[in-house]
C-alpha cells in the first residue's frame, strides 16, 4: 500500500475501544455470575481471540451493536480444550492466569510472533502457585493437579499482563495473593476486578486479591484506546496547519505518558468533556500542530507508553535535536522487535535512528525521503510508518493487513 505525503490534517475521529480493557472486559464478563453488556468493545482480532477462547471455555459471546456475554458456566470445562490466541500476547498472558487452577487439559497455540515471544515471565508466578504447565513458550498446556495458593510476587519486569495473570490466578487460589510492583503498569484489571465487586486492594505499589465471587456490573463502556488515537495525536503534531479532534478517549494516567511526554516537547493537546465510568477516565482531546523539541524519556515513564513508542520516535524525527528513550528493551519482545524494525525501516525513510545498548536515540530535523518499509506484519509498526510516511515523503508498505489486530479502520482516516 502507498500511503501519500499530507498538507495539514483537520479532522475529527473517534478511534476504536480500548484493546486493553476491551480484553479484560471480555474476560472478567465471562467469570461473572450474570450477564454483561460491553458497549465499544474493540472488535480487533486480538480481542476476537479473547472472545474465541472464552467461548470455548463456555461462555456466550454475541457481537450485536453492543457486545453481550452469558458467563461461563460454574464447572465451565468439562473437555481437554485448545485455544488459540492468534496474534495476541495478552490474551495469552491473561488466559493462562485466568485457566491456571484447571485440572483438565488445556493447550495454548498462537500465531508465528506469539510462538516466539517469552512467556516464562508469567508461568513462573503461576508455578509458584502451584500451577503446571509443560512450557515457557508456545505451545503450551496447563494441567495443574492440585488447588491454587497464594503468593506474595514482585514483579521483576515491569508489566501489566503479568500482573494481570497472577490477579486472575488469585480469584482460583486458596488464600490471599499480592503483586508488587516496582514500576506501576496499565491498572485496568485492578479497576475492572473492582467494579465487578472481586475482594481486591490496592495499597501503593502492592495489589492483593483473594478468592471472589464475580457480579455482573449489568453493563460497560469501554473508553476509545489511547494507543490507537496515538497516531493522530502524533500527526497532528507533526504536520505543519493541522488541528485533530479525537472524541472520548480513555486518559487512564498509567496510559497518559504519550501526552505527557508530547507536552514537554512543545505540543498543544488539551482535553474537553471528561466522563467516567468503571473506574476509566475517558475526554475529548484537540490536537494542534507545533513546533517540538528532544527529550530524555526514561523510568517510571516507559510503562505509560511502551506501545507507542515507535510514533513516538516519528515524532521526535521532527523534532529540533536529540531524544532519547532510555531502558527500552522491552521492545525487542513485542509482536515484533521493535527495536530492529525502527533500525531498519524507519531509517529508509530518514537516517536519524540509533540503538545503543537497550536505549534508542532519536536525531531529529534530519532530511526525509520515500521508501519501501516492511511492517514485519506488527500493527504499531504499520501505523507509525504510515504516519511517518504521510508527514514525510510517502511511504510503501509490504503488509499492512495487521492493521486489523488493533484499529481495523485505521486507513480509512488517513486515505479519506
Ligand atoms: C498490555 C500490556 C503491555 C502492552 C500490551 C498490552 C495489557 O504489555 O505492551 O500491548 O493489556 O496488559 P506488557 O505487560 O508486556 O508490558
Amino acid at each position: 500500500m502507498k500511503i501519500l505525503p499530507l498538507t495539514k490534517f483537520m479532522k475529527e475521529i473517534e478511534v476504536p475501544g480500548d484493546k486493553s480493557i476491551s480484553h479484560r472486559a471480555l474476560m472478567l464478563s465471562s467469570l461473572s455470575d450474570a450477564p454483561v453488556e460491553i458497549a465499544n468493545c474493540l472488535r480487533g482480532a486480538d480481542c476476537l481471540s479473547t472472545a474465541a477462547c472464552l467461548s470455548k471455555l463456555g461462555a456466550k459471546i454475541d457481537f450485536g451493536k453492543n457486545v453481550t456475554v452469558q458467563p461461563m458456566p460454574k464447572s465451565y470445562i468439562l473437555n481437554p480444550v485448545n485455544l488459540d490466541c492468534g496474534n495476541s500476547g495478552t490474551t495469552l498472558r491473561l488466559m493462562l492466569g485466568l485457566t491456571a487452577a484447571l485440572k483438565l487439559p488445556v493447550t495454548f497455540t498462537g500465531d508465528e510472533s506469539l510462538s516466539r515471544r517469552p512467556m516464562g515471565r508469567v508461568t513462573k508466578p503461576l508455578t509458584m502457585m502451584g500451577g503446571k504447565f509443560t512450557a515457557d513458550k508456545l505451545p503450551i498446556t496447563v494441567q495443574t493437579d492440585k488447588p491454587l495458593h497464594g503468593i506474595i510476587y514482585t514483579l521483576p519486569v515491569a508489566s501489566a499482563q503479568v500482573k494481570s495473570a497472577i490477579l486472575l490466578a488469585g480469584l482460583f487460589a486458596e488464600g490471599k495473593t499480592t503483586v508488587i510492583e516496582k514500576i506501576p503498569t496499565r491498572n485496568h484489571t485492578e479497576n475492572m476486578l473492582s467494579a465487578f465487586g472481586a475482594n481486591i486492594e490496592v495499597a501503593g505499589n502492592e495489589i492483593t486479591i483473594a478468592p471472589s465471587k464475580l457480579t455482573s456490573p449489568g453493563k460497560i463502556v469501554v473508553p476509545g484506546d489511547i494507543s490507537s488515537a496515538a497516531y493522530w495525536i502524533v500527526l497532528g503534531s507533526i504536520l505543519p496547519g493541522s488541528r485533530i479532534v479525537l472524541k472520548n478517549v480513555g486518559v487512564n494516567p498509567t496510559r497518559t505518558g504519550l501526552i505527557d511526554v508530547l507536552r514537554g516537547m512543545g505540543a498543544k493537546i488539551e482535553f474537553g468533556n471528561q466522563k467516567v465510568s468503571g473506574g476509566e477516565i475517558s475526554t475529548d482531546l484537540t490536537v494542534y500542530s507545533s513546533c517540538l523539541h528532544g527529550i530524555e524519556i526514561a523510568g517510571e515513564m516507559i510503562p505509560r507508553l511502551i506501545d507507542e513508542i515507535p510514533v513516538l520516535a516519528v515524532a521526535a524525527a521532527f523534532a529540533e535535536g536529540t531524544t532519547k528513550f532510555a531502558e527500552v528493551g522491552e521492545l525487542r519482545v513485542k509482536e515484533s522487535d521493535r527495536l530492529a524494525a525502527i533500525l531498519t525501516q524507519f531509517n529508509k525513510i530518514c537516517p536519524a535512528f540509533e540503538v545503543e545498548g537497550d536505549n534508542l536515540i532519536v536525531h531529529g530535523g534530519r532530511k526525509k525521503t520515500f521508501a519501501a518499509c516492511e511492517t514485519f506484519a506488527d500493527h504499531r509498526m504499520a501505523m507509525s510508518l504510515a504516519i511517518f510516511g504521510a508527514a514525510a515523503e510517502g511511504v510503501e508498505l509490504d503488509d499492512t493487513d495487521c492493521v486489523k489486530i488493533s484499529y481495523p479502520n485505521f486507513f480509512s482516516n488517513i486515505h479519506a
